[in-house]
């Protein structure tokens, strides 16, 4: 067989139904159709309308699909293409069947059900074992390609209801030779969510990320968000200067030891902070599982399945998010990570203070009908 031999194929999509409307995409499930009859359930993320033909987010979005093409880890949302239709691009990425974090603490607040601290632990260690993955991600020559997430928060962590844990969405991550970065100039990410080098237009590395992953774990075990203000720029001014709490004091069934990791992964100081994602999940690891025996992707599975009373294999359940919420009651309900998360995008550095205008929501373009306005149509 010759090596260079290529063999081609046309995919085939099926759009089942809307999973989510997000700042920069839409997210459907999918059906993958082959030959005779193959089908294979998939998710594909659209770009949005509004942004489908701005170049500057179309190279993100490639840049995206290719950064991740080669991240292959349990605990990271596997990309298996990228495609174009019309002029529209997608991607097309394993489906989960579950929820997304942010989606399950709404749902607990809402039933009233705690998440035990044990698979509050266990969800961020999974985190920390896909980050630990990414950071030390090469390229095919062995340099390190520097990934850094910098969006990790709880809408892009995908919880299946087997128990996996995966981090999503590398849509604003950086990396050497990837996506374009403005780092120094512009900040983007969930401001309630940033580490202080990335609130306050630093150059960040992989250690953002695990400050990041604290603020998650601190919510999960304490119901709130550390730093959220009222305003993206008031969220970025705590991220600066909220004096991080004594989280045993806060909620006394957090035990020393935890206290004591979350501290070193909340500290401002780059250089007490964990080093590398590994360090942070040996500790917590290491916190979950000293007794013997610990939480599993099986105890998570389970419970995440008696909150939504569901089984493995039955239909997903409807979506929860923040946006489906709203235009199902006609009324907004605040899940925890609602106000400033939804402001994703880049700021500048001279909007930082005064204005935290979306760059990207500012450009009209006036274009032809685009892939997501076509399965709109079709679905309804
Ligand atoms: N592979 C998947 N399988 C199932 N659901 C998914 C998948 N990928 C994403 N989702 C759902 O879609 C949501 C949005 O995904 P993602 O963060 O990738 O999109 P986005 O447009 O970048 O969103 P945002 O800009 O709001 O961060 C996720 O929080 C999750 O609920
Ligand atoms: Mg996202």
């Amino acid at each position: 067989m010759s090596a260079a031999r290529i063999l081609q194929s046309d995919f085939k999509y099926e759009i089942v139904r809307k999973i989510f409307e997000g700042g920069m995409g839409v997210v459907y499930e999918a059906k993958q159709l082959g030959a005779r009859g193959f089908s294979k359930r998939v998710a594909i993320k659209v770009i949005r309308e509004r942004f489908a033909r701005q170049p500057e987010f179309i190279e993100n979005f490639i840049g995206e699909a290719r950064l991740v093409a080669d991240l292959i880890h349990t605990n990271i949302v596997q990309t298996y293409h990228l495609a174009e239709d019309r002029g529209s691009w997608f991607i097309c990425m394993e489906y989960i069947r579950g929820v997304n974090l942010d989606e399950m603490m709404t749902r607990l607040q809402l039933s009233g059900r705690a998440l035990p601290p044990e698979l509050a632990v266990f969800i961020v260690s999974r985190i920390a074992r896909g980050l630990a993955y990414a950071h030390s991600k090469t390229d095919p020559e062995g340099r390190p390609l520097g990934i850094v997430h910098r969006d990790i928060s709880p809408k892009n962590i995908m919880l299946a209801f087997e128990g996996d844990v995966k981090v999503t969405d590398f849509g604003i991550a950086k990396a050497r030779g990837f996506l374009t970065d403005k780092e120094g100039e512009e900040v983007a990410g969930k401001p309630e969510y940033m580490s202080p080098e990335q609130a306050d237009f630093k150059i960040t590395d992989k250690r953002s990320d695990l400050f990041s992953a604290g603020v998650v774990l601190s919510q999960l075990l304490t119901g709130q968000n550390l730093f959220r203000a009222d305003t993206p720029e008031g969220s970025r001014e705590r991220v600066l200067s909220t004096p991080i709490p004594d989280f045993q004091e806060l909620c006394p069934t957090i035990e020393p030891r935890l206290n004591q990791i979350l501290q070193r992964a909340l500290h401002r100081d780059l250089a007490l902070r964990y080093q590398t994602a590994d360090e942070f999940l040996y500790e917590l690891e290491h916190f979950i599982y000293h007794r013997g025996y610990g939480p599993t992707n099986e105890t998570m599975g389970r419970f995440l399945r008696q909150v939504y009373d569901t089984t493995p294999t039955a239909p997903p359940p409807s979506s929860t998010s923040v946006t489906e919420r709203r235009s199902a009651a006609g009324k907004t309900v605040r899940s925890p990570a609602a106000p400033a998360a939804e402001r994703t995008k880049s700021v500048t550095r001279t909007q930082s203070r005064t204005q935290t205008q979306v760059r990207a929501q500012t450009r009209k373009v006036a274009k032809p009908q685009s892939l997501v306005e076509r399965i709109k149509s079709r679905l309804k």
